[in-house]
């Protein structure tokens, strides 16, 4: 019999109010049944919901609901509450939950001990469709996301109130799924690779104030070199000018210009991998002005004389023996996706080509989604519409897979075009 990574684990879980908190019954058993001791605060909204005295069968322990009890603050402090758990599964994550969490409040016991903690914390948000998708909970989604709390869904379905969308709490099994991966140890299968990513866009000066620019976010970049550094690689991250977060842990290069990006790849080298998800601009201005061009007389436009950029993959791709064993570039095309990006994999000598469609009906530039396909020389792979994050995910597993000399075609529907 396997032993479950839940086994001897204290989780201590907040119940929140919504409906979805009668499945925290459910996950409270098979939370015990792998060997898990919980531990359960209830809110006041989630009281309505389930009972303590439910909640207190199944835990097998009491249960905690109000900052405010002295009997509970003399024998178990909020603090004392989160520091005798391994981790804190927050179910459901309600939208006033969430909203707390985001901006520190801690006004009841459940927002404290979420506020007062260093525990890892995992939320599983349940909610109506329209409070999911509000620009507000969106916020604050993305907020406690980057303060490292993890998400457990929420899943499209039909809901309580009737409507249908996503908010539904996920299932108490994948709740529990989530639960293990947070316990294993983590899997680190690049460990002692090197691997360069770019990203971004670049900004080509025309004078002081103006530039050439496109409209990459780096999202894609960004989420390759996490997804890289989690595997246990060595990144540095070469970006453009882009306004989202450096991943943690990883080297990072800021860059302006494509010539700029060209020497930071070069100086990078030797690396096992180089991914350029960067969207290099094609030309840059011959002659960048030192003053600010003034409008010419008359309201006559000035024209702007343009050259070529250095080719950063194709200089890499044909750099002999300080070329990296992998090299994979990215092709954002508006029109004759597999053509245009088929004959950039031979002419830049690219291993791979990620190939997306950046028409702009597809919302992939700036977006958190993108649907791909992998070239490769005799072959493409046709990857779902996913979030970035899970196609970086993916991308870093077929690299994994290659440095192992694994060949991931027969596991993957192949899409011969
Ligand atoms: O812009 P293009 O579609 O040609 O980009 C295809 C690939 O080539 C991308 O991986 C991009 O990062 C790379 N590229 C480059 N240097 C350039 C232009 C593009 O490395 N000057």
């Amino acid at each position: 019999m396997t032993v479950s990574p839940l086994s001897g684990k204290r989780i201590l879980l907040l119940i929140g109010g919504g409906i979805a908190a009668y499945k925290c019954l459910d996950l409270i058993r098979r939370l015990r049944e792998r060997g898990a001791a919980v531990r359960a605060v209830l809110t006041r909204a989630g009281s309505e919901f389930v009972t303590p005295l439910s909640v207190s069968a199944l835990t097998e322990d009491k249960v905690y609901s109000d900052l405010f009890d002295l009997t509970d603050e003399a024998e178990m402090g909020h603090i004392q509450l989160s520091r005798d758990a391994d981790l804190l599964v927050l179910a459901p994550a309600t939208a006033d939950l969430i909203a707390k969490m985001a901006t520190g409040r801690a006004d009841d016991l459940a927002s404290t001990v979420l506020l007062a903690t260093d525990t890892p914390v995992l939320a599983a948000p349940a909610m109506n469709v329209r409070m999911w998708q509000h620009p507000a909970t969106q916020r604050n989604v993305n907020q406690i996301e980057r303060d490292g709390v993890t998400l457990v869904g929420p899943n499209e379905g039909s809901m309580a109130c009737n409507e249908y969308g996503m908010g539904r709490m996920a299932e108490p099994m994948e709740i529990v799924a989530a639960i293990e991966t947070a316990f294993s140890v983590p899997h680190r299968p690049l460990a002692g690779r090197r691997i360069v990513v770019t990203s971004g866009p670049t900004h080509e000066p025309i004078d002081p104030v103006r530039y050439i620019a496109n409209r990459s976010s780096g999202k894609q970049g960004h989420a390759v070199a996490r997804a890289a550094q989690m595997a246990g690689a060595d990144v540095t991250l070469i970006s453009g000018p882009v306004s989202i977060e450096d991943p943690p842990d990883v080297t990072m290069v800021r860059v302006e210009t494509a010539q700029d990006m060209l020497a930071a790849v070069e100086t990078a080298l030797p690396a096992d991998a180089l991914v350029m998800a960067a969207a290099v601009a094609d030309w840059r201005v011959v002659e960048r002005q030192e003053d600010k061009i003034k409008k010419a007389d008359g309201g006559v436009p000035h024209s702007i004389a343009l050259t070529e950029n250095p080719d950063i993959l194709a200089t890499v791709g044909h750099a002999g023996a300080r070329r990296p064993r992998l090299v994979i570039g990215f092709a954002a095309e508006t029109q004759n996706l597999l053509e245009n990006a088929g004959a950039k994999l031979r002419s830049k000598g690219a291993d791979w080509i990620v190939a997306n469609d950046v028409s702009p009906e597809g919302g992939v530039f700036g977006g958190d989604r993108n649907t791909v396909r992998i070239l490769h020389a005799n072959r493409v792979d046709s990857l779902p519409t996913q979030s970035k994050d899970a196609v970086a995910a993916h991308l870093v597993e077929r690299i994994d897979a290659f440095f192992n000399g694994i060949d991931t075609a027969a596991s993957l529907e192949s899409d011969p075009k």
